[in-house]
Parts: structure tokens; sequence; C-alpha cells
């Protein structure tokens, strides 16, 4: 194996997907600490204000104490370097959230133990089912009272449509947590509450046939419930298929408590045994091979290869200063070293990145090399925009585009001051250009009437922020009560004569694609059923 070759094997690359409050902030705190990247567990978010150290970018964060951006953290661990890319969850949560799933090359679903699936979870989990990314379950807090165990599976398989198959099994939750039993080993593994912040270090191996030392640990009355559960188990739960998992098609699920420390490092060496290096990424060109960065289509002449990535994401302002904007790349092939040349597919140009960089725990540092599976952001001029392709100087191919994903909050926009129009119009495009907002207008009419539409709120108040700050131009909003769209793939009429509900409203984004807005879901069904023939798809692909 050459270097390129063993640097991107170590690559695992992964976002975490959960519900407010599941657990993910502290899991990837336990993350980092047995990587060693941070010495006490706490220290990546201490709600409002450590949390500034990680992305103090926006005016607007400083104003609220929290984080409007995603960014991606790189830590080792036995061997493996690994990129977890963040996805904002709370009231950040944003399309960005979405396309930062286009990044990772699977995913780490942290569940409740005592709610089970929630909604967030379901909207992320749906997301990375496009990609057919592997998912691996970390369901969390069993040292408060849980769910049944059963129940919590049959969640998850009747709600996101996996199969589940439990690496281990918990034994008892809240205050009868007593570890949880590894089915591969037969072995308990006992639970011992470990300061926050400190590795796990007290929990014991117990055989399961070692009856006297598991009565002795467990009582008896959790030993027979234990017992009982793994024949129940055993005969009714999916077979582990290694492949299956690869595919998505099944989610290895394991127990734990990331605040106590339980259960984490256990799944961080399972996870990093099943999941996968970067793999080939589709191009226009055919897959694109993680190592060479030779499209198949060209296998037979490979003209240069090498270095491949593609922008998921773009920030603006972190600098206000200059206002500059940073462009987010996941890194799809080959090695990145400073200096290089590398072609913009989109523009043509051939270029070097701009102060590439990339995040190390909680420092910002500038990028000597870099390698398939990374995450950089570099200085974008102006000319960059989501889903663009960069890659060496011979070749040109183009990454699989993302797809615009379906906002959720809708309102009208008004100017304040009608004089600006020019400064309005040219800002509001800029910020969706940038991804941050979408833009639709009413189907009829022109320009006139403007209607903004977000995957979360906050981003409304990042709109009207940035118009004032950048351009100075203030807006108002009025809030609209739809907050279902779907992308119209399909009509047998025209437009205008869609049968529709009275909740229904016709639109069309910027390319001209036609929408259908709905307040109520039932209604969206219900004009499938009116109207033979047409399509109707949550996300959009032009
Ligand atoms: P999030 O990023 O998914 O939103 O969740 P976060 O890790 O911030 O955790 C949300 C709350 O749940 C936090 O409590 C956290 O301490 C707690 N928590 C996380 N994992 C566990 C667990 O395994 N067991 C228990 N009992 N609690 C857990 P908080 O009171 O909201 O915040 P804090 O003051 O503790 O930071």
């Amino acid at each position: 194996m050459n270097q390129i070759e063993s640097e991107i094997a170590k690559r695992r690359t992964f976002a975490i997907i959960s519900h407010p409050d599941a657990g993910k902030t502290t899991l990837t705190e336990k993350f980092l600490l047995y990587g060693g990247a941070i010495n006490l567990a706490g220290s990546v978010k201490g709600k409002a204000t450590a949390r500034h150290a990680v992305s103090d970018w926006m005016e607007i964060e400083k104003q609220r104490g929290i984080s409007v951006t995603s960014s991606a953290l790189q830590f080792e661990y036995d061997g493996c370097c690994i990129n977890i890319l963040d996805t904002p969850g709370h009231q950040d949560f944003s399309e960005d959230t979405y396309r930062t799933l286009m990044a990772a090359d699977s995913a780490v679903m942290v569940i409740d133990a005592s709610k089970g699936v929630e909604a967030q979870t379901k909207k992320l989990f749906k997301v990375c089912t496009l990609r057919h990314i592997p998912i691996f379950t970390f369901i969390n807090k069993l040292d408060r009272d849980a769910r049944d165990t059963f129940d919590l599976l049959d969640d998850i398989e009747k709600n996101l449509g996996i199969d589940t198959c439990p690496v281990n099994w918990p034994i008892g939750s809240g205050k009868g947590f007593k570890g949880v039993y590894e089915r591969e080993t037969g072995e308990v593994i006992t639970y011992s509450d470990t300061q926050k912040g400190t590795k796990e270090g007290t929990a014991r191996r117990i055989p399961l046939s070692d009856r006297e030392s598991i009565l002795a640990e467990l009582g008896e009355a959790a030993a027979e419930k234990l017992e009982e559960e793994i024949d129940l188990l055993d005969g009714a739960s999916a077979e582990f298929d290694l492949e299956e998992v690869r595919a998505g098609m099944l989610t290895p699920v394991f127990f734990g408590s990331a605040l106590t420390n339980f259960g984490v490092e256990i799944f961080l060496q399972n996870f990093l045994e099943m999941a996968l290096p970067p793999t080939g990424r589709m191009t226009d060109k055919g897959l694109v091979d993680p190592v060479t960065g030779v499209p198949e289509n060209e296998a037979d002449d490979p003209k240069n290869g090498g270095f491949s990535a593609f922008v998921f994401k773009i920030q603006a302002n972190m600098n206000k200063a200059h206002r500059d904007r940073i462009a987010f790349m996941r890194i799809c092939s080959g090695k990145y070293e400073a200096g290089m040349e590398v072609r913009h597919v989109q523009s043509g140009r051939v270029q070097r990145l701009s102060q590439p960089q990339q995040l190390m725990a909680s420092d910002r540092k500038i990028l000597e090399e870099a390698y398939a599976g990374d995450i950089i952001g570099v200085f974008d001029p102006g000319l960059y925009s989501i889903g663009d392709t960069f890659c060496m100087p011979k070749e040109e191919f183009r990454y699989e585009g993302i797809p615009t994903f379906a906002p959720e909050h809708f309102a009208r926009v008004r100017q304040v001051d009608t004089m600006k129009r020019d400064q309005f119009v040219k800002g509001i495009n800029q910020i969706a250009q940038e991804g941050a907002i979408q833009i639709f207008q009413e189907y009829n009419t022109g320009m006139e009437e403007i209607i903004c539409g977000v995957v979360g709120m906050l981003q409304f108040d990042v709109l009207k922020f940035r118009l004032k700050s950048e351009y100075n131009v203030e807006i108002l909003l009025d809030t609209l009560p739809y907050e279902h769209i779907r992308w119209i793939t399909k009509c047998e009429t025209p437009i205008d004569r869609i049968t529709g509900t009275t909740d229904m409203k016709r639109i069309r984004d910027l390319k001209g694609n036609p929408l259908l807005l709905f307040v109520n879901p039932w209604s969206v069904q219900m004009v499938l059923d009116r109207n033979k023939g047409l399509e109707l798809e949550e996300f959009s692909r032009n």
C-alpha cells in the first residue's frame, strides 16, 4: 500500500443524526476524549460560552449564543483518522444540516432511550436513505428509565423502515441499569458510573456462562430477565450481515450512556470495524476511485487522476472585516497538498485553493495536506456554488449535484424602502445562491412577490440580519401557514389545471421549476389522488 492508499484506508467520515437533546454533543465529546483530542470532555460545547470557541463566526451567533454553521472535527483513534461532521440540530437546524449528510460516508443515529425515534431524526434519516449510507444506532441515556428494548427496536423498524440488529443488549435501565450483554462474545459488560470526563475504566466482562458471577453481579431477577430476552431476541431479530449494514439496509444497534461514559468505546471500536473508508463517488463520467481519482469511463486512459472534491456548504461572513465566504468541500479522491493547482470544473478555471483550513477539535489550522474523506474549508472568491467539483487540471468530471431539500417555513418578503430594489434583489439572490434560504415566486407573477422558504426558522433572522448589515436593506417577513412543499416531477395537465385543495398554492423556484405548497400534510395525498399521472417529490435534483 502506498502512502495515499494507507491514509485513505484510515479515514472514517460520518455525521451524527439525532433529535435535539438526545445526546449528540455529549457523545461527540466522548469520542474526542477517546481520541485524546481534548483532555476533558465538556469543552466542545459548554452550551453558550465554550461553543463560541468552535464557531464564533457570525455576529448573530454571538447574540444568540448558538452556532449557525456546521463544521467538521478530526481526531485519531486506534490507527483511524476520524472526521465527524457536525449537523446542527437545535434552532440552528437548516438546509446545511441536510447537505452535510451528502458529505458523510456513514451516519451515527443517536436515540434517547426514553423517547425512541423523534421528528428530526426521522427527517435526517430520510436524507441518509437517499444515498443508502450505512447507519449505526446508539441508544443513549440508559442510566435513565428507558422504554422497553423490544419496543425501541420496533419503533426504529416501523418508523424508519430499516431492519435492526442489536450488537449488545441493555440489562435494566435507570437506577436498575447493570450494563450490556454483548451478543458476539456472550459476555456481560458491567456498568459503572464513571465520572464525567474520564474514560470508562472499571467496567468488567463476565461470561454469561459464569452463572455464579452473573448472579452476584446482576441479581436473580435481572439475570433471569436477561436470559429470557436473549432467547426471544435470538429467535426474532435479523441476522447480522455486514453487507446489509454497508448497504444501509440493516442498522447495528448499541446501547449505552454517553453522559456516564458507558458503551461509548465499545460503540466506537465496532463502528470503526464495520464502517468503510471512503469509496467511489458518482460523477458524470462514472464512479471515481478514491485512491486514483480516475473516473470509471476513463479507466483505460488515465490522464491524471489524483485529487478531487465537491463543495457541500458555503459559509458567508466568517470574518466580518473582509465579508469573505468559505466554501467547505469534501475530498473524494487522492491527496490535497498546499499550493497545488486544481481545476474548478464549473468555471473552467485552474487555480490554487486559497487559505485552505481544517478544524482539528476546537482549533482551525491552515492545512498542509489532506486526503479523501477529509473536509477542508477554502476562501471563496465568489465563484463557487454548492455542488461544484474540483479536480486535477487535466481531468474534467462533475460530482453528482446536491439536491435542494424541502423548506418547512415560508414567509412573504417585503421591502421597507422600495427605493432600494436593486440592492434587495442582489442581496436576496446572493444569499439564496449560497444556499442559506430558498426563494420562490408566485406561479403567475414576476419577481415582485418573493416568497422565502427555510428549513429552520433561524434562517429568517439570518436573512434579515444579513440584508441589513451587508446590503443595507430592511425587510419585513409575513409568515405564511404552509409547511409542506413538493416539486412537481411529472404532470399530465398544465400546472394551472391541477385540481387542488383549498390550502394549496402554486409557486415556482428560481430555475422555473413548478412546486406546490400545502398547509396540511394530508392534502398532498388528496391532490395526488385527484390528479392522475401527477408525481411529486420532497426534494429537487435540478
Ligand atoms: P444534543 O447535542 O443532542 O442536543 O444533546 P446534548 O449532548 O447537549 O445532551 C442533552 C442533555 O442530555 C444534556 O443535559 C446532557 O447532559 C444530557 N445527556 C446526554 N447524554 C446523556 C446520558 O447518557 N444520560 C443522561 N442522564 N443524560 C444525558 P442538559 O441538562 O440539557 O445539559 P448540561 O447542562 O448537562 O450540559
